[in-house]
């Protein structure tokens, strides 16, 4: 062809990137490698292949790793952890440096093999992996030059990735870990391990100690041994189905867990949005990475009134998208991750009931042609299904309310992307959706520096930002064993002395128990005090219903909140005398006057943050910033500690509501009638109904209800009754966070009783990227 004919057509010409320095290192390595464990490769063992899947072609033999393997990982990851721990923040930031130096350095080959183990364009792998991965460990080698000398590392982490961004996910997880001083075991996805094998040979080169980096190759099972060992946090992306197996299989073992798994995330177009910017934000959104992306804008959400022509615009760039060879500079969308892949997407497009439209020039092998799938109803399986292909599907709303509720018509909560010139439309929108991440005209950016992670089943925790460090550390402390509190006895025939049946607190009103049972409450002297309501599971169902239709108290400005506190405090204060009393009563101690005092003083704290407890604006390198805002999680159902009846109740309580949250407590299993009395300074402190709900009973039995109800979105216990474990194992259904203190003790009359831990369970970290000085 000619350059005149070129110039006329504009045909591009193919643009190959070399695979020779790619292909000469694995030849290099004898294309065989065993798991690289306490700084060095261990002899290749039972091998199975990874492939091109571009063409197919085998590229080198992995070690599908054994439990001996595995074991020896982590007893080298644990060895390791003190000293690397120990050198200090500012001596393993020259690691972290010297690391993201050695992978700029190493740029084309990382992208190179990267964009052959898994098939995606080498224009991504090159401007959008690489410096994206290259980026964290310098964010994090400034991570650890600035740790907070509160925190201490977890220890050693075990870190399970998937194949979508094998060298990216390995630097989220890998450069955090390390800045805190933890050490890791990581194991990659089978079908791309190969980044992380030219990584492992990075850190030699770095001169990282030896077992502070170790990595296990090999399938799934290799994942189950990583979980089952003895590890003190699991970090997971990947589908929702093995991280709920993953929360199931690590229910109650005190390891640390976060989740990053699926998404379904709408890309909603308003009629007033720029068209032509929003037809090519879509072509990040859903075919960057051939869709294989967890946050892929795969649902498309347009207002009715311009349907049908950015339809017909979409379809038109379609049809202009390059498929093929994903070393091709000039390749647009690549090959699927693999065949199994390729025939699953085709499996679930050839089920659909809506209008199809596909890029017509789509090569023979491991290749999907970019879809597009339009008329379909939210209720739809393909606008419900994580299709993870490069297969967008959508309808259309007529109002921005609408537009919210279809959006969030979906058990996920990974991200959102909202397209309007209005300000006011854009900015009214972002924060209704529930989404850890909302992009106003934009999509799929990433930061080191901005938090990530999703809501529902798209899991819990944050990666990235100093949110995302909060998941490798815990405070330093020693904590003790919790020893559980047997309530007072007496002579259960003793007939009732007063003449007041305590209740339950439910929706702002003395509620009766379903169940008609009570449990009689003594003092020390065995004299029966009154009796405690036990709770049935009709009324969890009807405090959950009250805190749900209280949803006025999220979008009450902070201020509102915080002068409620105040109330409340002010209340607690004129009952001090007789709540006083009855606390001593009802422990047979002495302090309950300074349980009241401290009460007060946790009510006025708590009062105090909700209106400073207000996130922050992230700088990110583009063209954009993001402001990570703290939104309330929900319903936080919570069981409060044995010890301290109103003060336990009153430091779970407050810092929850001060976010915006509504409260299911489940008082003090030893000393209930404390959390019921306190009842009563909320029904005169505007509390609107619904916000508090107090209920009563044995810890042991309301905790599976509690954790498998679908409309709460967090549970907390500090229970002395052993329920951790059937808490993480309730919440593992519908994916809900947890916090619990396996067995731990915490000192409620010190300051580890209130403060930003507390704060940041009670919220969501949403980072809402805006154009910004653009
Ligand atoms: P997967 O969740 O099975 O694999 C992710 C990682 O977990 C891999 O390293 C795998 O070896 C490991 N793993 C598998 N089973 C495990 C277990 N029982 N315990 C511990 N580790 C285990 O994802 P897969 O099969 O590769 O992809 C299936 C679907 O998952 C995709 O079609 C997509 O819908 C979703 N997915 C979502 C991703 C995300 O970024 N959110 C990434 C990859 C897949």
């Amino acid at each position: 062809m000619s350059v005149k004919e070129i110039f006329e057509t504009m045909e591009y010409g193919p643009a190959p990137e070399s695979a020779a320095e790619a292909l000469a290192w694995l030849v290099d390595q004898g294309a065989r490698f065993g798991p690289f464990i306490a700084g060095s490769f261990a002899p290749p063992g039972i091998l199975f292949e990874t492939r091109n899947p571009a063409t197919g072609e085998v590229l080198a033999s992995i070690t599908q790793a054994t439990q001996d393997d595995v074991e020896a990982a982590v007893a080298a990851a644990r060895r390791a952890q003190p000293a690397w721990e120990d050198m200090g923040g500012p001596a393993r930031a020259r690691f972290l440096y010297a690391l993201a130096r050695l992978l700029q350095k190493h740029a084309r080959l990382f992208a190179v093999l990267e964009t052959l183990d898994n098939g995606k364009p080498i224009r991504e792998s090159r401007d959008i992996d690489l410096p994206l991965a290259v980026r964290h460990f310098y964010y994090h080698a400034g991570s650890a030059q600035l740790m907070a000398s509160d925190r201490a590392a977890m220890g050693v982490c075990a870190q399970i990735i998937p194949w979508n961004f094998p060298l990216l996910m390995l630097a989220w997880k890998v450069a955090p870990a390390l800045a805190m001083g933890n050490t890791v075991v990581l194991k990659p996805a089978e079908w791309t391990s190969l980044t992380a094998l030219l990584f492992a040979d990075i850190c030699r080169q770095a001169g990282l100690p030896d077992g502070v980096v170790n990595i296990v190759t090999g399938d799934g099972r290799v994942g189950e041994m990583l979980v089952q060992a003895e590890v003190d946090k699991i970090a997971f992306t990947g589908s929702t189905e093995v991280g709920r197996a993953i929360r199931t299989a690590t229910a109650g073992s005190g390891k640390a867990l976060t989740l990053e798994l699926g998404g379904k995330s709408p890309y909603i177009v308003f009629e007033d949005a720029d068209l032509d910017s929003a037809v090519e934000g879509l072509v990040d959104a859903i075919w960057l990475n051939q869709g294989q992306v967890c946050c892929a804008g795969s649902r498309l959400l347009v207002q009715e009134g311009i349907a049908e022509r950015f339809h017909a615009r979409l379809r038109a760039r379609m049809d202009g998208l390059r498929i093929g060879d994903p070393l091709d500079k000039c390749i647009d969308v690549g090959a699927i991750i693999d065949p199994v892949q390729r025939d699953r997407i085709a499996q679930m497009v050839a089920g659909s009931d809506g209008t199809i439209h596909q890029t017509a020039a789509c090569p023979e092998g491991c290749f999907f042609p970019p879809t597009l799938i339009t008329g379909l109803s939210s209720a739809s399986p393909l606008m419900q299904d994580e299709i993870f292909g490069p297969v967008l599907v959508g309808t259309t709303f007529r109002t921005p309310s609408e537009a919210v509720q279809v959006a969030n018509d979906t058990r996920y909560g990974l991200a959102a992307s909202i397209w309007s010139e209005n300000i006011n439309t854009a900015l009214d929108v972002a924060p209704k959706l529930a989404a850890g991440v909302v992009w106003i005209n934009g999509s799929n950016m990433f930061d080191a520096a901005v938090p990530f992670g999703g809501l529902r089943e798209s899991g819990f925790g944050r990666e990235g930002g100093p949110e995302g460090l909060a998941a490798y550390t815990r405070p330093v402390r020693a904590p003790e064993r919790l020893a559980p509190i047997a309530p007072l006895a007496g002579d259960e025939s003793e007939p009732q002395p007063v003449d007041r049946t305590a209740k339950l607190y439910i929706g702002g009103k003395q509620a009766r128990p379903d169940s008609g049972h009570a449990s009689n409450v003594f003092d020390a002297k065995g004299r029966l005090i009154g009796q405690a309501p036990i709770t049935s599971r009709k009324d969890i169902r009807n405090a959950v219903e009250a805190a749900r239709a209280a949803s006025g108290w999220a979008a009450a400005p902070a201020h509102n909140r915080a002068q409620v506190l105040y109330y409340i405090a002010e209340n607690l204060h004129a009952r001090a005398g007789s709540l006083a009393a009855l606390i001593d009563r009802l422990t047979g101690g002495t302090d309950g006057a300074d349980e009241v005092s401290l009460a007060v003083s946790r009510l006025f704290s708590a009062a105090a943050w909700a209106d400073k407890f207000d996130g922050r604006i992230a700088q990110a390198p583009l063209r954009g910033a993001a402001l990570v805002t703290r939104a309330p999680c929900g319903v936080i159902g919570a069981f409060c500690p044995d010890a301290g009846p109103l003060l336990g109740l009153v430091s779970v309580m407050a810092p929850a509501i001060a976010m915006g949250n509504r409260v299911v407590l489940v008082a003090s299993r030893p000393f209930p009638l404390a959390a019921l009395e306190f009842a009563h300074v909320l029904e005169g402190s505007d509390v609107p109904g619904g916000v508090v709900n107090i209920l009563t009973g044995p810890h042991v039995d309301l905790a599976p209800t509690m954790a498998q109800h679908m409309d709460i979105d967090a549970v907390w216990s500090f229970s002395g009754a052993d329920i951790s474990e059937a808490i993480e194992q309730g919440a593992a259904a519908s994916l809900k966070r947890s916090w619990v203190n396996d067995g731990l003790a915490r000192d409620w009359w010190s300051p580890e009783g209130e403060g930003p831990e507390f704060l940041e369970q009670a919220t969501e970290a949403k980072s809402l990227w805006i154009p910004w000085g653009a």
